[in-house]
């Protein structure tokens, strides 16, 4: 059965970059988010993308309200049981995926492929929540999604294999690259970046450098994109230390580890940038300033 229809629930960070690539690739979409407010704000931010794209030449106006026409969000589950495959994107808990994945079990219909963009949790822990988990896969993307090429497909050992190769065709369909991977916590990216990333945090605790001098070393002397302390920032700081949490159960060892550090700013709401302070202060998003920690 082809895949015509798209769910997405959450509408985040993730879920509304999910959601803009799946309109424009073409799908009907539907976004699911737990208030209006929260519809709204993410649809808002879906809808600034592709004005940026317009600015740039890249999308014309046309298109752009067709992408948006493709577009509906909503509160209620129910809008999407008529949906060929649901994405799930909501914060980086078991307990709430796997009621989440039960209450939709007990709505759609038996031939709708259920999704996780988890970052860390083995897929089959999902999978268990229904009884569908030959139907249920993981599909793994990168933040920020409309930019990033990458994408993970996770294929537990319930999965059944042609409903597999149905979601690594549809992430191509999507723009992305697939790559296979196992499912064990974290999967093949996060197995390698995590560990880096809470490093940098424990070389900050240590006082191996300042918050810039350590992003700037990245930066400069390996040629990253960002600094590990404002990539911190830029996945949040609450999704990183559920992350870590998640995948230190799994694998016992220390470098995967949540530093005291991290655990306080997440106590304090210092989310990253999605809430105006983490490492940096976002009070100008244009120029973020060091926290004194
Ligand atoms: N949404 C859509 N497009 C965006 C965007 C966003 N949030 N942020 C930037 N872009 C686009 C810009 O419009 C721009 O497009 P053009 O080249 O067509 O003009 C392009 O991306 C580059 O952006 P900027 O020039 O503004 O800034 P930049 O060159 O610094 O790039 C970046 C921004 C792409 C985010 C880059 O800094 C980067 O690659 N950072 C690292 C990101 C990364 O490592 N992501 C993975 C995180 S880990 C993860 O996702 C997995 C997990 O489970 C936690
Ligand atoms: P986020 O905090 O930006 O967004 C999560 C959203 O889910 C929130 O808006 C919340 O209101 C919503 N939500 C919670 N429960 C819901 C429900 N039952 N129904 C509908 N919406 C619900 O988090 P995020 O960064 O978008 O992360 C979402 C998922 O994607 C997590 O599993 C995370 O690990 C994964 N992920 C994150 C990144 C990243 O860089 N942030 C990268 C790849 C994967």
């Amino acid at each position: 059965m082809a895949i015509q229809k798209v769910g997405v629930v959450g509408c985040g960070l993730m879920g509304s970059g999910i959601a803009q690539v799946a309109a424009q690739a073409g799908f009907p979409t539907v976004v699911r988010e737990v208030s209006a407010e929260l519809v709204e704000k993410g649809l808002r931010g879906i809808e600034k993308n592709l004005a940026r794209l317009v600015e740039k030449g890249s999308l014309t106006e046309a298109a752009k309200n067709e992408i948006q026409g493709r577009l509906k969000g909503t509160t209620r589950l129910e809008d999407l049981k008529d949906c060929d495959v649901i994405i799930e994107a909501i914060v980086e808990q078991l307990p709430a995926k796997r009621e989440l994945f039960s209450a939709l079990d007990a709505i759609c219909p038996p031939s709708t492929i259920f999704v996780s963009n988890t970052s860390s949790i083995p897929i089959i822990e999902m999978a268990t929540a229904t009884k569908r988990p030959q139907r249920f896969v993981g599909l793994h993307f990168f933040n920020p999604v409309p930019v990033m090429k990458l994408v993970e497909v996770v294929k537990s050992i319930a999965t059944d294999p042609a409903v597999y190769e149905e979601i690594v065709a549809f992430g191509v369909k999507l723009g992305k690259t697939p790559v296979r991977a196992k499912d064990g916590g974290g999967f093949i990216v996060n197995r390698l970046l995590v560990p880096y990333l809470l490093d940098a945090i424990r070389a900050l605790e240590e006082g191996v450098g300042s918050i810039e001098d350590i992003d700037n070393s990245m930066k400069l002397g390996c040629g990253h994109p960002m600094g590990p302390l404002s990539l911190l920032d830029f996945v949040g700081l609450d999704t990183t230390y559920y992350i870590s949490n998640i995948m230190f159960d799994e694998f016992r060892e220390k470098r995967f580890a949540a530093p005291a550090l991290l655990k306080r700013m997440v106590l304090a709401g210092w989310n990253g940038r999605k809430s105006g302070r983490g490492f940096y202060d976002y009070a100008d998003p244009k120029n973020p300033r060091p926290m004194s920690l």
